[in-house]
């Protein structure tokens, strides 16, 4: 895959998808999102989530300003101005045409089927615009509503990595790896 340009932004009806502003006020909204639900995030940052307003900073600094890094194709999830999540590909490998989604929803934007609206959205941005080969969704094999989504979203449970990650409170964890490929993508 050639490096192509990311799409500044993508408008969904009332949702708008754009990059986060790297500011001290969006960095505290992502901070209160995480520790609003601290057990449901640890999902989404196996190894603890930010500690500080500055953490979030800092790695949102590189995640949406760095124009060379071909990681991620990550975008807030906007209804006007008020942050609800984050959606998008990270992990692009541009030599074997692959990504990951991922996500995550502040806890008053779930139970809305707003990653289920999105998903086909980002699998458009994916297989379409950058003619990737293959889309996972790797999530906990107990973090329900992600696999719910995969599932529902037609990905193919390709296998469960048993005992794959230890958490720092001493945990172990099984990642459950989903799949589709282009040839399985139904064009919306
Ligand atoms: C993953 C996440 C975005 C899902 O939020 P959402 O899209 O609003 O999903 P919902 O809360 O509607 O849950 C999806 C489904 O799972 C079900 N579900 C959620 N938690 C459940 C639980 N603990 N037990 C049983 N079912 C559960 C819901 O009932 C829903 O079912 P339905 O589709 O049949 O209605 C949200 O939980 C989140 O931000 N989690 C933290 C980050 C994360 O884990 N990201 C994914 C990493 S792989």
């Amino acid at each position: 895959m050639s490096k192509f340009t990311k799409p500044e932004k993508i408008v969904v009806n009332d949702l708008v998808l754009k990059p986060i502003p790297v500011s001290q006020d969006y960095a505290q909204q992502i901070y209160d999102a995480f520790h609003e639900d601290e057990p449901s995030f640890r999902f989404w940052m196996e190894n603890g989530i930010y500690k500080t307003v500055q953490e979030v900073l800092n790695a949102y600094k590189t995640k949406y300003t760095d124009e060379e890094n071909w990681e991620y194709a990550m975008y807030g999830i906007f209804n006007k101005d008020e942050l609800l999540g984050e959606i998008g590909l990270s992990g692009i490998d541009i030599k074997n045409n692959t990504a990951e989604i991922g996500y995550w929803l502040k806890k008053s934007a779930r139970s809305k089927g707003i990653i289920d609206r999105l998903i086909p959205v980002i699998e458009k941005l994916g297989f379409d615009t950058f003619n990737l080969r293959k889309i996972t969704i790797w999530c906990d094999t107990e973090n329900i509503a992600s696999r719910k989504h995969a599932e529902k979203n037609g990905y193919v449970l390709e296998g469960v990595q048993r005992e794959r990650k230890l958490w720092p409170d001493g945990s172990i964890h099984s990642t459950a790896m989903f799949g589709k490929l282009k040839t399985e993508w139904k064009k919306g």
